[in-house]
């Protein structure tokens, strides 16, 4: 008997024009209003609950310079802040090309999401997967409008690539997720229009930062037990020797004079690595042990240069 998932096909459009379908009452009233932007994935770490505690440690002038993210994953604090400048960046391709979509074809995007949305099943997601896997390196705006969809319909939210690069998590278990916000992609829209984006990792920001750039490095946080490190290193996180060579970015970032702001979790390791600088310890809520039912405070640290 076989085992395998049966999966189901949905045809995405090249060349979406949009069609003067008649709005709903509901997206009607959601175009005409202009949303606060914020993050349009779910992302691993996203920064949402702290931006009350981080926006206060900015430094004087923040408003004229531009803004650097180098680990942009969801970009809560980039929405948060709307800068009129910016550069974002992070090492994955995916994430990558799906912020350049919604920056340079929102319509497109929309319109597709809009398909799959009105597709979605369980076989369906498993149709999307297999199509998403057999367009890697594409950065069309139909591979951004999959990436989103499984996004928000895959466990958790989870984004997890095999060794070839493909995207493996199975299907979530939301009864009714919501796929398409077209408020919150406009808004995305808006907030990253002029922004510069780019896949590369955090080392070849030292080419280009200068005076007058506010940096945020919001890095995979060294992990705060053994069993944390066992779990985040074997999915190929970031070891010790990745937080040390961050830490000399940040060393000649300080030397070319750019204000620097960097989280990560509050562990000896991390105090001593950058023990010439400030650190301030802020209270992240969220879940402490391991089958989630315990909530409470967890410390972080912030490090800044100025
Ligand atoms: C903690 S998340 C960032 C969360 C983000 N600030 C937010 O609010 O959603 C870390 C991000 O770092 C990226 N990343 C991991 N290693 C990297 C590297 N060597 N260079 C640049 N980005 C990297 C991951 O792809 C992930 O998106």
């Amino acid at each position: 008997m076989s085992t395998s998932t049966a999966i189901a096909r949905i045809d995405l459009v090249k060349r979406p024009s949009r069609p003067p379908a008649a709005l709903t009452a509901r997206q009607a009233a959601e175009l005409r209003e202009e949303r606060e932007p914020k993050p349009f994935l779910k992302w691993v770490g996203g920064k949402g609950r702290l931006l009350s505690q981080l926006t206060p440690l900015l430094p004087p002038g923040v408003a004229r310079m531009r803004h650097v993210e180098p680990f942009v994953g969801g970009g809560a604090f980039f929405f948060a802040r709307s800068p009129a400048r910016a550069l974002l960046s992070d090492v994955n391709p995916d994430l990558i090309g799906t912020y350049q979509a919604i920056r340079d074809d929102v319509e497109g995007v929309i319109l597709n999401l809009e398909i799959l949305a009105q597709g979605h099943s369980k076989e369906a997601y498993y149709g999307v997967r297999s199509d998403y896997n057999a367009s890697l390196g594409d950065t069309s705006t139909e591979r951004a409008a999959q990436f989103i969809y499984l996004n928000k319909t895959c466990f958790n939210g989870l984004h997890r690539v095999n060794k070839r690069g493909e995207f493996n998590v199975p299907v979530g278990t939301y009864v009714k997720p919501r796929i398409l916000d077209e408020g919150a992609l406009h808004a995305a829209h808006r907030a990253l229009a002029g922004v510069e984006i780019r896949c590369a990792g955090f080392e070849a920001l030292v080419q280009d930062a200068r005076p007058g750039d506010f940096v945020y490095f919001d890095p995979p946080y060294e992990p705060v037990s053994e069993t944390a490190r066992f779990t985040a290193y074997a999915q190929g996180g970031f070891d010790q020797d990745a937080q040390r060579k961050l830490r000399d970015v940040y060393r000649e970032l300080d030397r070319r004079g750019a204000r620097l702001m960097l989280s990560n979790s509050d562990v000896p390791f991390i105090r001593e690595l950058y023990s010439d600088f400030h650190i301030d310890t802020v209270a992240a809520p969220r879940a402490i042990n391991c089958d989630g039912r315990g909530r409470g405070k967890v410390a972080e640290v912030v490090v800044r240069n100025y």
